[in-house]
């Protein structure tokens, strides 16, 4: 069996940074698989894995059905065929299916093939359900991808990706994500959505998505199968997506298109390039537009694979620095279709929130009408709430509206900018704990307050802002200065172990790790065995034992949901054990 792990490493939005490791080659995720025709080399796979992409994707049903291909590849191996070390995952044949309705190849048979040319990931074969078609026909054809999804799993001994089908039907990709998690699979591609991308149905896409990802396991990658034109990439890493595969590359080149993240330009409407990469930086629009059509296409090949790039290592630094929802909305901008669709996803609150972290490294940044309904600032909202009917008194805040005083100091009230102002005042010494206590019940729920009823709180000299929480010399907590929230100390994860019931903001671990987090190791997902649901990415937890006796505290990586679905990875840094 092909050994495949996926890791989270860094989160943002509903996106993440993934390690994806398989046979023994590592990529990171979001990653992008250029396809490779093997009939047509326009930019070769040595040049392809020389520009950073260390994943590629081709068409095993090509392959099959050239004898030259098929016959060599059968021989040394598709890794020698292409001349390729990276990954190389294979599609099946399902596209042609779509695009010509026939393919001259049984399920099995592809199986089987992708095995014995040596694929990294093989693809089964699935059937693209177009757009709009029955739900009686998505139906029909949905029962018979899985079925071959159970055939496939039955004699495959590779990676596999098993893909989500159900046209347009939200209860359709939703079951069948469901279905297909249930079974012994790698990666989920979400399918058949070229033809909503082909005609600009982007609010459609995130419908499919989402409908999908609600069925999937949240420790498999996603694919969305199809996609590659960097305008999408922020939208759809958002969504949740891990990998893309591309042909527009080429198939745009040879049309004398050319990509930006904002869209497609023809070169000939073009008089400069908003570009410097190596292509652009050498050439006007004009030289390219004289030169002959071969070295043209291969040009524009290069500069459209140098976007590619580009702006997927643009929506990886954004989620490092917490930033995604900001490039999302402003991609958003450049297509109305691509902004309906942006408004569409922020209407999918539940699992926005569940995905979304609750500290960043950057401000809350209110760049438009639509920044209000991040989730951020609807869970800000939200949780402000609990902690009014405590903390009655109140302060303006110019982007939030009125908000308890006591977390004026908190992410993302203090942490934020708008068009005016916030101006944050220095906590009274005497209402210094009022200030923790509300902090506490907005963090970690209702009744958390309770853990620091009796504390002092240290204010810092320099900037009068809260440092150390003690109780009679023994610390509990300390108060963030970037973010305004707590990070515990054993006896403030005592504590707050005390006052809220089983199971707020535990992470339940294994015997075996028990020794290891009591010592203040990192606890790693194949321990966890169970995890307070309303956990999110970035939380300050509770690690317990099944008797529930605290066994350490950290800040965990994964929310509620994904600490019991994991099984690779970090899940919780432990910042201090008991028995430290
Ligand atoms: N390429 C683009 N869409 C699809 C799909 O739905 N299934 C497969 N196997 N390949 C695709
Ligand atoms: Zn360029």
């Amino acid at each position: 069996m092909a050994n495949f792990k996926f890791e989270v490493k860094a989160r943002d939005a509903a996106g993440r940074i993934g390690k994806l490791t398989l046979n023994g080659k590592t990529v990171e995720t979001p990653a992008i698989m250029p396809v490779i025709n093997p009939k047509q080399l326009i930019v070769t796979p040595k040049e392809l894995k020389e520009m950073g992409f260390r994943m590629v994707i081709t068409n095993s049903y090509i392959i099959y059905k050239t004898p030259e291909l098929r016959e060599q590849a059968l021989k040394e191996g598709i890794h020698n065929l292409l001349g390729y070390d990276g990954i190389i995952e294979v599609d099946s044949g399902s596209f042609q299916l779509m695009r010509y309705g026939d393919v001259e190849v049984t399920n099995s048979e592809i199986v089987k093939f992708q095995h014995d040319i040596g694929v990294d990931v093989g693809t089964f074969l699935d059937i693209p359900t177009p757009p709009d078609v029955s739900h009686e026909k998505a139906e029909e054809d949905l029962r018979i991808t899985l079925e071959r999804a159970k055939e496939a799993e039955g004699i495959k001994e590779i990676a596999m990706n098993a893909a989500v089908q159900g046209s347009t039907y939200p209860d359709l990709r939703t079951y069948a994500a469901k279905k297909l998690s249930e079974m012994n699979f790698e990666i989920h591609p979400v399918g058949a959505v070229v033809p909503l991308m082909e005609s600009y149905r982007y609010k459609d896409l995130v419908d499919v998505v989402i409908a999908s990802k609600h069925g999937l396991r949240p420790d498999r990658p996603v694919h969305l199968f199809g996609a590659g034109h960097p305008m999408i990439f922020a939208l759809a890493v958002a969504m949740g997506i891990d990998l893309f595969d591309s042909a527009s590359y080429a198939l745009y080149a040879k049309d004398n298109r050319y990509l930006t993240p904002e869209g497609t330009k023809r070169l000939d409407e073009l008089d400069y390039f908003p570009c410097s990469c190596p292509v652009c930086s050498r050439y006007t629009p004009q030289e390219l537009r004289e030169m002959p059509k071969e070295e043209r296409t291969r040009l524009l090949a290069l500069h459209n694979l140098w976007v590619i790039r580009e702006e997927l290592n643009r929506v990886k630094q954004s989620i490092k620095e917490g930033t995604l929802w900001e490039l999302v909305d402003e991609r958003a901008r450049s297509h109305p279709k691509l902004y309906a669709a942006y408004k569409r996803l922020l209407e999918y609150r539940e699992y926005l929130e569940k995905n979304e972290p609750v500290t960043k490294g950057s401000a809350f940044f209110k760049v438009s009408r639509e920044a209000l309904k991040w989730p951020t600032a609807v869970r800000a909202k939200e949780r402000a709430e609990r902690v009014k009917p405590k903390f009655l008194e109140t302060v303006n805040h110019p982007i939030f509206g009125e908000i308890p005083k006591y977390l004026s100091l908190s992410y993302p009230f203090a942490q934020s900018e708008g068009e005016e102002n916030f101006t944050i005042e220095k906590p009274a010494r005497e209402e210094a704990r009022n200030y923790i206590m509300a902090i506490a019940e907005y963090q970690f729920g209702e009744g958390a307050g309770e853990a620091f009823k009796d504390a002092f709180v240290e204010l810092s000299r320099k900037t009068g802002m809260p440092r150390q929480i003690k109780v009679k010399g023994k610390h509990l907590a300390t108060f963030r200065s970037a973010d305004g929230l707590l990070t515990l100390g054993i006896e403030g994860a005592k504590r707050l172990h005390k006052v809220l019931p089983f199971p707020g903001m535990r992470v339940v671990i294994d015997e075996d790790a028990e020794p290891f987090a009591r010592k203040g190791k990192n606890v790693f997902a194949k321990f966890v065995v169970d995890a307070d649901q309303g956990i999110r990415p970035y939380d300050e937890v509770l690690i317990v034992n099944r008797n529930d006796e605290l066994l350490a505290t950290g800040q965990t990586l994964l929310n509620g949901e994904e600490l019991k679905a994991f099984q690779q990875g970090l899940a919780v840094k432990v910042r201090r054990g008991v028995g430290e």
